[in-house]
């Protein structure tokens, strides 16, 4: 499966310009994808819960193209303002996407996007911003051509061209909780893109907050690229995918059941295990800050003393994710705002929490 279709040419003479707008949140990984190989594949399958409020919102306007010498003819705006960088990663993307969507060699692109939350700061921000341009690419299909009418279909395909752009993003575009990597005991589960698994894990998962602890604003110093280049040379790479699937097994049937201790156990042991392999990669690297080790204590003290299952995640970054229920939402919040914001940079925190994913925002044109 490699979606190529020479046949997706438009008449650019008779085209009306005209724009579509797409939002997509970021996710949380439960058991986490660390090693990739070949073009943006797994070594190990991931389960993750799709957020709400950390998103981000892409625009794509279309007209005729002036410069024909060029081959994408592309015009990138983040959060109002040219971003060279980002701008070069977007026509790099586009161009690498000819051979499935030759449509975009015809037509003159803008692309305005913006996130609601900070990026390169451990939370997911290319999940986001890759899943919504792929989302509203494959948007421009459906109106274009009348292709891509079912949802699934669509979603399959926004999940595909997601994995493109960067790994992660591919579990983006399903509600509430997605599966992305082959997994024996996940049926039509692919390397190649996600599958929603809201509808087999318990509904109790569709409440589940995130607020996200901002312990450091500042830039990575070793990007998501460079880790999952590194897991090659780390010694423990085998036994750790072996540890994933294992996990996997695991966690998913404490999801299918419902329960919050057991899933809990393999969330938390995978946070640290991340971040472990970063500390065992050639050369090692620290992404965790004092303040994060310090708010994991305090997360682990405050369970161990009430019995409320609140549990927290890692990203690769210092940030640390609170993963809870609904059903305790008035006392973690207090607890979080009393306890666990003086470890925050000036305070901060997102109040993020499992969400229904991408949507459309409107069309027009
Ligand atoms: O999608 P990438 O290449 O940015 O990698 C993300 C990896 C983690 O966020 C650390 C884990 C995951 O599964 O999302």
């Amino acid at each position: 499966m490699d979606f190529t279709n020479p046949k997706l040419l438009v008449d650019s003479a008779a085209l009306v310009p005209g724009k579509i707008r797409w939002r997509s949140p970021s996710n949380i990984a439960l058991v986490k994808y660390w090693g990739k190989h070949g073009q943006q594949l797994p070594r190990n399958p991931s389960v993750s819960l799709t957020l709400t409020q950390a998103a981000t919102d892409t625009t794509i306007s279309y007209g005729p193209k002036v410069d024909h010498k060029r081959d994408i003819e592309l015009e990138f705006y983040f959060a109002g303002a040219p971003r060279p960088d980002f701008a070069a990663k977007v026509e790099q993307y586009l161009r690498s996407l000819l051979p499935v969507f030759p449509f975009l060699r015809q037509l003159h692109w803008r692309v305005d996007t913006d996130n609601s939350f900070p990026h390169s700061a451990g939370i997911a921000s290319s999940a986001s911003a890759m899943s919504a341009l792929a989302l509203a690419l494959c948007g421009l299909e459906r109106r274009f051509f009348g292709n891509l009418r079912y949802e699934g279909e669509f979603l399959q395909k926004a999940s595909f061209l997601s994995r493109l752009g960067s790994g992660s993003a591919c579990r983006s575009v399903y509600p509430y909780v997605a599966i992305w990597g082959q997994h024996g005991e996940t049926a039509g589960s692919s390397d190649l893109y996600a599958v929603p698994y809201a509808d087999v894990a318990h509904p109790v998962f569709q409440t589940f907050h995130d607020d996200i602890l901002i312990i450091s604003q500042a830039e990575k110093n070793v990007s998501s690229r460079a880790g999952h280049g590194l897991m090659e040379g780390n010694v423990y790479a085998d036994s750790r995918y072996r540890q994933a699937n294992n996990r996997m097994d695991r966690l998913t049937a404490a999801m299918r059941t419902g329960d919050l201790d057991a899933a809990g156990k393999i969330i938390e042991a995978e946070a640290l295990t991340l971040h472990a392999l970063m500390m065992t990669s050639e050369p090692p690297y620290l992404l965790v800050q004092p303040n994060t080790i310090a708010a994991i204590q305090r997360v682990q003290a405050w369970r161990h003393d009430t019995g409320h299952p609140l549990y927290f995640t890692l990203d690769a970054g210092p940030n640390l994710h609170l993963l809870y229920p609904d059903t305790i939402a008035a006392e973690a919040k207090a607890f979080i705002r009393s306890e666990l914001t003086p470890l925050c940079h000036n305070g901060h925190y997102i109040a993020d929490r499992c969400g229904r994913g991408a949507e459309e925002l409107g069309v027009d044109g």
